[in-house]
């Protein structure tokens, strides 16, 4: 295949940034995304000019680093899955491809298409995790008995992998479904209703110390999550926080 990018290039958080053209050729269907941009990468090295910087690690789905807007799309035009999961078979010879980064005020730009998803780290550390007790009478985790529709809830929200898509998608750049992600996996589970009413207190303090949005229902999240994190989430969120504000 042959295909024109349009990628964002900026040299730093300060930089104003702009959209180069690259020609590319010799493109296969069965390379991923970010294979392709491997290509156009050696091909810029070996002209001494300097590569592209994007973010990824794992490339198979799990770490969420890989957070391109493709075409307008966070993770391009499939469902389901991320940028380094889709594959070019998914567009056609002489296609124009428009490669940005996720745009909030929350996520600078470091360079290029990659930017800094830290907020996220902080609001996990707001309250993200349960506290044990490990003084030798620990309770083993599986001899606590949990509904099995509770368990699954817990499992499918914990499932979100922190990418940042769901920002990316919203008119307001709204953290809402990552954070109430984060809040419903502790709040369907016996161990994290110990600390419930603090967590959710902090991480939406965090949240809108970020400077991310709030949420008009818009329901863009929920369509371009890579992991298909629900918008049951966010009601369970706004249940958790309004319940927690009413002790407080
Ligand atoms: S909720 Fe979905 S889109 Fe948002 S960070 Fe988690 S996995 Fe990514
Ligand atoms: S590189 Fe890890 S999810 Fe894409």
């Amino acid at each position: 295949m042959k295909l024109t990018l349009k990628i964002w290039r900026q040299k730093n958080a300060q930089d104003k940034g702009r959209m180069v053209t690259y020609p590319i050729d010799g493109i296969d269907g069965d390379m991923s995304f970010l294979e392709m941009l491997d290509v156009l990468n050696d091909g810029l090295v070996s002209r001494g000019e300097e590569p592209v910087v994007f973010d990824h690690d794992c490339r198979e789905g799990i770490c969420g680093s890989c957070s391109l807007q493709i075409n307008g799309e966070p993770h391009g035009p499939d469902r389901l899955i991320t940028t380094c999961q889709l594959h070019m078979r998914k567009f056609s010879d002489g296609d124009t491809i428009v490669i940005e980064p996720f745009r909030a005020k929350a996520f600078p730009v470091i360079k290029d298409l990659m930017v800094d998803r830290s907020a996220f780290d902080r609001i996990q550390q707001a309250g993200g995790f349960i506290s044990v007790n490990t003084s030798g009478n620990t309770i083993d985790a599986n001899a606590i008995p949990i509904p099995k529709n509770d368990a699954d809830h817990a499992f499918n929200a914990a499932a979100c992998i922190g990418c940042g898509a769901c920002v990316a998608a919203c008119k307001n750049a709204s953290a809402m479904l990552f954070t109430s992600a984060k809040v419903s996996q502790y709040a369907l589970l016996p161990q994290g209703r110990v600390e419930a009413t603090q967590r959710v207190l902090n991480m939406v303090a965090q949240m809108d110390e970020e400077g991310f949005g709030n949420c008009t229902n818009t329901g863009a999240c929920e369509i371009e999550c890579p992991k298909g994190i629900s918008l049951e989430n966010i009601a369970r969120l706004n249940r958790e926080l309004l319940s927690a504000q009413l002790k407080g």
